[in-house]
């Protein structure tokens, strides 16, 4: 089978394709035939070698945390009603590549009539939106700043929101992403590439800040005493520190708090696919590439074209 391998930490040039032997499936595991992978931000960061001690791996590896696809073997004492079904596969690495190998709790079946490529857009995107989204309670009426609005979570934030009643403000650099915001959801967008930006957005009850560096600064400082500022993404710089937004009267959920997720994700990428099974979510699949062209999908995620999911079509 085609993976994609990184033999040292680099630039997108380091994802190369190499064709390596066809798993088998040992006692607990079953065979995926992947028909999309996801590509998260977290792989260029991790193909950079900027994973640090969180997320420790060394070349050689094959990247990628999800998958879609089909059963097509499992291995002794795996429940056989796995065999032919359609699954989103969770797994520690190995995701960009035609098969992968993965234990039975690390599936989760991908219900009749949802679109593949749907259901990966939600997998780790849907599931940790929901997560962050929930923690802070927003209420209807409220002013809710999301940035970057139109990044693959960004964009489910933006949907949630909305959907509690909450007046959206939509943060992102460039029409196109605006654009996006806008059709799902935002009642304003602002492009914060932009002077001034922070003073157009005024006062909010709630940030929602996935930037971190100075943008993230600003989005706190726009919180009001009393209000909630949420961290869970360092696009564009550092994470901005809870307890020095702390110190202006705001409740500061800082980045520790996806960890903290952990534990529900599987029960919350099952709970997001059924929201988006009755239309409450819509995922947003906004570019996919070819397995063989990954580094392009790293590309457009780093040169900061793309927006909403990216995936990789095997
Ligand atoms: N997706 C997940 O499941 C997940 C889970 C936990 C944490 N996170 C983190 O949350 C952050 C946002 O995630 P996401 O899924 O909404 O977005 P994404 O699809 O990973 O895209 C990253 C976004 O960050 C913005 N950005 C700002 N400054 C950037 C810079 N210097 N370089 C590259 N991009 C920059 C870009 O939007 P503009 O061009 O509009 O600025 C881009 O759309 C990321 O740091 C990600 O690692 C994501």
């Amino acid at each position: 089978m085609r993976v994609i391998v990184v033999d040292r930490f680099g630039g997108p040039e380091v994802l190369r394709v190499k064709t390596v032997p066809d798993p088998h499936p040992g006692p607990g595991q079953v065979v995926v035939e992947v028909k999309v992978a996801g590509v998260l931000s977290l792989d260029t960061v991790i193909r950079r070698g900027e994973g640090g001690d969180r997320f420790a791996v060394s070349p050689p590896y094959v990247p990628g945390a999800g998958a879609a696809g089909q059963v097509t073997e499992i291995g002794a004492g795996v429940d056989p009603s796995w065999c032919g079904q359609w699954v989103l596969a969770d797994v520690d690495g190995g995701g960009y590549a035609e098969q992968v190998l993965a234990a039975p709790d690390q599936l989760i079946r991908i219900p009749p009539g949802a679109g593949l490529r749907e259901a990966m857009a939600l997998l780790h995107d849907g599931a940790t939106a929901l997560a962050v989204f929930e923690r802070v309670r927003v209420q209807r009426g409220e002013t809710v700043l999301v940035q970057p609005a139109g990044g693959g979570l960004g964009i489910l934030l933006v949907q949630l929101a909305h959907a509690a009643g909450a007046r959206v403000i939509g943060a992102a650099r460039g029409a196109a992403k605006l654009e996006a915001v806008r059709g799902l959801g935002a009642d304003v967008v602002i492009d914060y590439s932009e002077p001034g930006w922070a003073d157009r957005a005024g006062p909010v009850d709630v940030a929602f800040d996935g930037v971190g560096g100075e943008l993230g600064r600003a989005a706190a400082r726009l919180v009001v005493p009393g209000g909630r500022y949420s961290n869970y993404g360092f696009a564009g710089g550092a994470p901005v520190p809870a307890d020095e937004v702390a110190r202006r009267g705001v409740t500061a959920y800082g980045l520790e708090q996806l960890s903290e997720y952990e534990p529900g994700r599987r029960a919350r990428a099952e709970r997001v696919l059924r929201l988006a099974a009755r239309g409450a979510v819509r995922p947003v699949v906004g570019q996919t590439f070819p397995l063989s062209r990954a580094a392009d999908a790293h590309r457009a995620l780093e040169n900061r074209t793309a927006t909403g999911k990216t995936l990789l079509v095997v």
